[in-house]
């Protein structure tokens, strides 16, 4: 049976969250060190040459992003930011919460080496307010780094300076979107920007801004100590590494695992100790309410950013939600479009408007009214592909994706 790789988790349970002598003697900090010795050039290429993708849901190369930021072409008057977006609105993720209530140094570690790389200042941690638990550990553990000297001034004898500090987010899954959480960080309401300008060159108070998810900060220690060589040889050439699963439903031990990236669903709900009272696998949805219906054709698929969109399916956060006969699909996704039409921020009309319409033409299709059940499908897929080309941001976009793979895999169940 297929093992964890922990690399993110590795001190998880072994080490007093709130001690950072417990995290020193595990050897953190030692990889910040070690990017201090090398030119911040240096600490780009290995973040580059890793692959690391971002592991927030989109999967954009982190070493690209570190890099655009630090070329960022806006003038900012020597001001850059680092943020980490610990906002976790995707339901079904829970996995940046392990990070921060089990090993909070390791994400301020990530944030550490990000910000000498692109020579930020100034960082901030956005954190779901209803995560009280991590609030407190990363604010302790801020509070730990300061003492210690690897935050403030000058740190450890170089001329690199950094100060982080918490924001709060207030339960909006849309302040997830990370240029609606640069405007509520800002302590305006959380209302998305147009994209371009992208953050890398106008981010936080317009200035370059590198933002990244917690699972990304908290891999880039091991990186830097280890290597980018050593972080490519694990997982699949597009998608190197390893990923938190954080898997939920019909299954015996719901919980978080860090797997090497290709490591198939069948293998993950192994791990997890196989299908609750043995009962059959029906479906799962991979990578939240954004995320895709998947059926037992996908179980063998190994699964990596690139490797689950050849079969329409997606990686997304890492959540995965199993279901087995007894659940109902109908209900599954009146859920995720109920979800969207009440987290929608109705700024713009084809998402304020499209998300109940959706909700409507589901509650259709499962009352077989108006038209026969294949029209109606096609009808939903019109209109939610017809919002993502017309929303303002990524959220009127999202329906789609989940309807698009229930469609391609229960299309004769509906
Ligand atoms: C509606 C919406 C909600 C999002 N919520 C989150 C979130 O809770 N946490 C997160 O890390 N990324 C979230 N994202 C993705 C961020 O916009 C962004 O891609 C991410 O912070 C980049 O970090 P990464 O490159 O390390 O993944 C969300 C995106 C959208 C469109
Ligand atoms: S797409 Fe939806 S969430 Fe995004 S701005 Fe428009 S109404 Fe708001």
């Amino acid at each position: 049976m297929i093992q964890q790789t922990k690399i993110s988790l590795r001190n998880t349970g072994s080490i007093d969250p709130l001690s950072i002598d417990d995290y020193i003697a595990a050897g953190g900090f030692q990889a910040f060190e070690k990017a201090l010795r090398q030119d911040p050039g240096q600490v780009i290429s290995e973040l580059e040459s890793s692959g690391l993708r971002g592991r927030g849901g989109g999967g954009f190369p982190a070493g690209m992003k570190v890099k655009f930021t630090d070329k960022a072409d806006r003038p900012f008057d020597g001001m850059k930011y680092v943020v980490c977006n610990a906002d976790e609105g995707e339901p079904g993720t829970y996995k940046d919460r392990v990070i921060m209530e089990q090993d909070p140094h390791i994400m301020i570690e990530g944030m550490l080496i990000a910000a000498y790389a692109i020579q930020a200042q100034k960082g901030y941690i956005y954190i779901r307010g209803e995560y009280i638990d991590s609030i407190r550990k990363v604010e302790q553990a801020l509070k730990n780094s300061y003492d210690k000297g690897y935050l403030g001034k000058d740190i450890k004898g170089s001329d690199f300076s950094l100060d982080l500090e918490v924001r709060l987010g207030a339960g909006s899954y849309l302040c997830g979107e990370e240029l609606t959480l640069l405007e509520s960080l800002e302590g305006k309401r959380g209302y998305p920007r147009i994209k371009p300008p992208f953050p890398a060159n106008e981010g936080v108070f317009r200035k370059p801004t590198l933002i990244n998810n917690v699972e990304t900060f908290a891999l880039m220690p091991w990186i830097i100590s280890e290597g980018s060589e050593a972080f490519k040889a694990m997982g699949t050439e597009k998608s190197p590494g390893t990923k938190i699963f954080t898997i939920s439903g019909d299954i015996e031990k719901p919980g978080y695992y860090e797997v090497v990236m290709g490591t198939t669903l069948r293998e993950l709900i192994e791990l997890a100790g196989g299908m609750k009272d043995g009962a059959d696998f029906q479906a799962a949805i991979l990578g939240g309410a954004a995320g895709t219906f998947v059926n037992a054709s996908v179980l063998d698929t190994p699964m990596g950013f690139d490797t689950l969109k050849e079969v329409g399916a997606t990686l997304g956060s890492g959540a995965v939600m199993v279901m087995d006969p007894s659940r109902s699909l109908y209900d599954m996704m009146a859920s995720i479009l109920d979800f969207f039409a009440h987290e929608s921020c109705g700024k713009c009309v084809p998402c304020r408007v499209g998300t109940t319409l959706l909700v409507n033409m589901w509650k259709d299709v499962r009352q077989r009214r108006n038209g026969n059940r294949t029209e109606m499908l096609e009808k939903m897929e019109e209109e939610a592909e017809y919002m993502q080309e017309t929303s303002l941001c990524p959220l009127g976009g999202s329906p789609i994706i989940p309807i698009r793979s229930a469609v391609q895999y229960f299309k004769n169940e509906f």
